[in-house]
């Protein structure tokens, strides 16, 4: 297996599961005092990852907001270059290193885009996408590659803080050790789903994780899950 580093997935989700509204709206699902686990997470890692898709939906900070405590390296993986040039990760790039991982065939059609995130101190790291005739995009990169590619750069504890689509791209490929699920007492209805289809039409392929003792922070249920 190739090398990658140790991964935690949290997010924060509605009693029915959803991480935010159909709107796409997510800020604050949970409480102050899980918020500042979340911050805590962040003072562990080396690096958080989220998609594209949550920079475009949340335009967030991903910085470690607890006086003291450093903040990781910020990692957004776009595979077609579409994140906004005026991303708070990316005009704070200089403050809080930021990379983006991208396919080749974005960098090299999106030379103006390229240029701007660069300027801003973004590092901008590439790799192929799928290849021709397969039926996924493009622009879609192996997850294990970025991982690898993160490996290299010393990365050693990420934290992958969503969407749904990175959270269930990575929990159906079994990358990942550690989940820190947080359960806040509402009811949202149609949201956006934290996990998508998965593949599972069986109950016995569904992913089944080694639960700790959950514990109530604030309102909220904090639960650590490890992969079996
Ligand atoms: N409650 C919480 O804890 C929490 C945390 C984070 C986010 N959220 C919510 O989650 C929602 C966003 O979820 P989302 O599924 O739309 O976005 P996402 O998972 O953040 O990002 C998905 C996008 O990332 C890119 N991407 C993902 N995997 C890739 C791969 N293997 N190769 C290349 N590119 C890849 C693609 O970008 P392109 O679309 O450009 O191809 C993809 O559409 C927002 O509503 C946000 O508020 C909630």
């Amino acid at each position: 297996m190739s090398q990658r580093p140790e991964i935690t997935i949290t997010f924060a989700q509605s009693l029915d599961g959803c991480i935010a509204t159909s709107t796409g709206d997510s800020r604050w699902i949970s409480s102050d005092e899980t918020l500042r686990l979340a911050h805590e997470l962040r003072a562990e890692a080396d690096a958080v990852l989220v998609g594209a898709g949550t920079v475009r939906a949340d335009n967030p900070r991903l910085t470690c907001r607890i006086s003291g405590r450093s903040s990781p390296l910020r990692v957004v993986l776009d595979g077609r270059l579409s994140l906004p040039a005026d991303s708070i990760v990316i005009t704070t790039a200089l403050e809080t290193p930021t990379y983006v991982i991208t396919s080749e065939r974005a960098v090299s059609t999106q030379e103006k885009k390229v240029a701007q995130l660069t300027a801003n101190g973004v590092r901008i790291l590439t790799l192929p996408g799928a290849s021709e005739g397969s039926s996924t995009s493009p622009d879609s990169l192996s997850l294990a590659a970025v991982l690898e590619l993160l490996a290299a750069e010393g990365i050693q504890r990420l934290l992958i803080e969503g969407g749904s689509g990175i959270i269930t791209s990575f929990l159906q490929d079994g990358l990942f050790d550690r989940l820190v699920l947080v359960t806040a007492p509402l009811i949202i209805g149609s949201g956006i789903a934290a996990v998508g289809d998965m593949g599972v039409r069986k109950l016995s392929s569904a992913l089944r994780l080694r639960p700790t003792t959950p514990r109530l922070l604030g309102p909220d249920l904090v639960w650590e899950l490890y992969r079996e």
